[in-house]
């Protein structure tokens, strides 16, 4: 049995693509006679023919390196149908590259961006698997995406060592964690961390009862808060408008960022000295934890095999704590939101953590 396969990342990068990269390398050499095509840069070298043949020994020694060895790009999906002023055909030319290497599959590890293109590339008659990375923990159909659980231990440590500091100025940190648009990240990181205030894009939150979160402590003779807040979240007047109409609204009252207006507004209700922090993309950065080079491995694994029973179409998949698949179709345009009844969600309101909203 012989297998063309090429392999991108796509996306904001994070730990466990250079771990998940090498599972399915290995995993295909050791089941078939293989040939690997690593594409640079995600589908803008797929489109722009950027792609070598990778030797088997260039999946060696990268279990534990941070990143991507292939490059990785953001290239929006609602842009994949539209020619720009380059009068690229941009769905036209990744068929015909996918052609021109003579692919049997093509191996996409991304987040929920890659996934919608990697189920266009399929309707388009590609054979296509995906595989779900993100510390985001959002793509739908998945118990976890690799990389979350790394980003969860890089946050929670921010948190950690954001409470001595806390501790001893007697100040409310206001910290930023990353998710746009789902709070996991946040939620798990700040249970880890001890925060005592937990804010989501999921759970639009009201100052003045942070507010009240933060005096309450200080009542309790505890003069130190720690919020953690995602970068998404909003305000319960926010919430109800339209995304351009709180750009602008934000843009007008001169937003530069959730932790940083929360830490003013705090200051200004309840005469607590705040500080925002904001990590950023160290929670995207460095080497996988353990058990994300696991899940990232067993991911690889599983997309090789799919790839000998040449079952494509599918995003591979942790469903109920055993690896699978779901068909690309199902998966795309979908996102995994925290429930409001999330098992965390439940246990950090019986804990007395506020969650910004009662
Ligand atoms: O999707 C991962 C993520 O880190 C999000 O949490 C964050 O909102 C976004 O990427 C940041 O994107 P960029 O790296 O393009 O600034």
């Amino acid at each position: 049995m012989k297998r063309r396969i090429g392999i991108l990342t796509s996306g904001g990068d994070c730990p466990g693509l250079n771990a998940c990269i090498r599972g399915v390398a290995r995993a295909s050499y050791s089941q078939f006679d293989t040939t690997i095509l690593g594409i640079q840069d995600g589908y803008a070298g797929l489109i722009s023919g950027d792609y070598k043949e990778m030797k088997q020994s260039d999946f060696s020694g990268i279990l534990t390196l941070g990143g991507t060895i292939l490059g990785t790009r953001r290239t929006p999906f609602r842009d994949m149908r539209v020619i720009g002023e380059d009068n690229v055909d941009k769905v036209k030319s990744m068929k015909e590259n996918y052609k021109k290497m003579k692919l049997d599959c093509l191996v996409c590890l991304g987040g929920n961006g890659t996934h919608k293109t990697a189920n266009l590339l399929s309707e388009e008659g590609l054979n296509v698997i995906g595989l779900p990375k993100t510390i985001d923990n959002d793509i739908w159909g998945t118990d976890v995406t690799f990389g979350f659980h790394t980003a969860v231990d890089i946050a929670t440590e921010v948190i950690d060592r954001i409470h001595t500091t806390a501790a001893s100025h007697g100040r409310c940190m206001v910290i930023e964690i990353m998710g746009n648009k789902a709070g996991w990240l946040t939620l798990y990181s700040g249970i880890a961390g001890g925060a005592d205030i937990i804010l989501l894009p999921e759970i639009p939150y009201d100052i003045d009862i942070v507010a009240d979160a933060v005096r309450r402590r200080a009542e309790a003779g505890k003069d130190f808060s720690i919020v953690a807040v995602a970068e998404g979240a909003m305000t319960v007047q926010e919430a109800a408008m339209k995304k351009k109409e709180r750009a602008a609204f934000r843009e007008e009252t001169g937003f530069s960022g959730i932790a940083a207006r929360i830490a003013k507004e705090l200051e200004a209700k309840v005469g607590v000295e705040a500080r925002a922090v904001v990590p950023g993309h160290v929670q995207r950065g460095g080497t996988p934890s353990a058990y994300d080079r696991m899940l990232s491995t067993v991911f690889g694994v599983h997309a090789a095999q799919l790839i000998a029973k040449e079952e494509y179409g599918q995003a591979v998949a942790m469903i109920g704590n055993k690896v699978g698949h779901n068909p690309l179709s199902e998966v795309a345009g979908k996102t995994k939101f925290v429930p409001q009844d999330a098992q965390a969600v439940k246990a950090a309101r019986s804990m007395g953590i506020s969650l910004g909203d009662k």
